[in-house]
């Protein structure tokens, strides 16, 4: 897979235009072509040559600038166009490493929804490896091809086919590592899921509610899968910043340095302490680094359901 391998900036080239960690745009470079944002105006002219990574500056102001990214698996998966649900990297990870994906393997997925999880898939399995994903939704199954395309991704086939109706084509049997369902009736395809996996080899099944974990489990064990194991996997994110603290033990000018532990604070004249505004007034803020989880941790996802193929 070519996602992010060439290390300067060409024409047709998607690049993440990165703002800050929660602002982020995919462009596809072309000459002549301009991007405007609240920083500036900044053309494609420029970033042509230039290593990934690199940062332009806003060259009317002067002062605005972003950096120039590749399109690697974990920010496409921010970025892309949300024509499906996705998984996202807590659960993308999890299936990686429970499913033991590793370059060369090849695996089975569906459905293919906006790609997010296959580019990671291609990129773990890459570069001897492949992925053969296919959805029922042609229109989709197209758009997910054209975005492997423009990422320089190749070793996925996309193919357009009712995977719980008809299950894997004949071709596969015997043929995967792994294989991977996002479908809303994942047990109607275990059976061919049985047909497809080598030996020892796993499955991992995608579902939002216990009602259909329960009725994949059941499947699993009909088909006589072990190790038969479901996770929900749930993400905490932290933002670390430095912040002044207004103290409120202020009294008489003296202050005490918050961020010492109780057994060692001593009270200090709060004007010894630099004013953060530079001025000379009695000081009565504190630096301090804090860190707290963000407010908008995004909590349950989908339960992730693992059986075995028995050798
Ligand atoms: C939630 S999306 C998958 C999202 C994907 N895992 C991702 O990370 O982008 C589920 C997809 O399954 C497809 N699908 C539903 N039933 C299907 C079937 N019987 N055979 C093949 N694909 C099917 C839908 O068209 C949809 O695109």
């Amino acid at each position: 897979m070519a996602i992010a391998s060439s290390s300067s900036i060409r024409e047709g080239d998607v690049v993440i235009v990165y703002e800050r960690h929660d602002r982020m745009k995919a462009v596809t470079v072309r000459k002549g072509g301009e991007l405007q944002n609240r920083f500036g105006v900044f053309r494609h002219d420029d970033w042509i040559g230039k290593p990934f990574g690199s940062r332009v500056v806003d060259k009317k102001k002067g002062s605005g600038f972003v950096y120039l990214l590749a399109p690697s698996p974990v920010l496409w998966t921010l970025v892309l166009s949300h024509r499906t649900q996705i998984l996202y990297l807590a659960d993308i990870s999890f299936v990686i490493c429970g499913l033991e994906l590793r370059p060369g393997c090849v695996v089975l997925e569906s459905g293919t929804g906006s790609g997010s999880l296959t580019t990671s898939l291609a990129r773990a399995v890459a570069p001897s490896g492949h992925v053969h994903t296919f959805d029922f939704h042609e229109p989709r199954a197209s758009l997910a091809r054209k975005d492997f395309e423009n990422n320089r991704i190749n070793n996925v086939t996309v193919g357009v086919r009712d995977i719980q109706g008809q299950g894997f084509p004949e071709e596969l049997t015997d043929k995967a590592n792994a294989v991977f369902l996002d479908l809303p009736q994942p047990w109607l395809a275990v059976e061919s899921v049985l047909i497809c996996l080598r030996p020892n080899a796993s499955c991992c099944s995608f579902s939002p509610c216990i009602e259909q974990v329960q009725r994949t489990c059941e499947a699993f064990r009909k088909y006589n899968f072990v190790d038969i194991r479901t996770f929900e996997v749930l993400l905490r994110s932290y933002e670390i910043r430095k912040e002044f603290l207004t103290d409120i033990s202020v009294n008489n000018g003296e202050v005490e340095d918050a961020s010492l532990p109780p057994q060692k604070r001593r009270r200090s004249d709060s004007s010894e302490k630099p004013r953060p505004d530079g001025g000379d007034a009695p000081n009565p803020s504190i630096g301090a680094v804090m860190a707290r989880p963000y407010a908008e941790t995004k909590g349950h996802t989908g339960f992730l359901t693992f059986a075995r193929c028995q050798v």
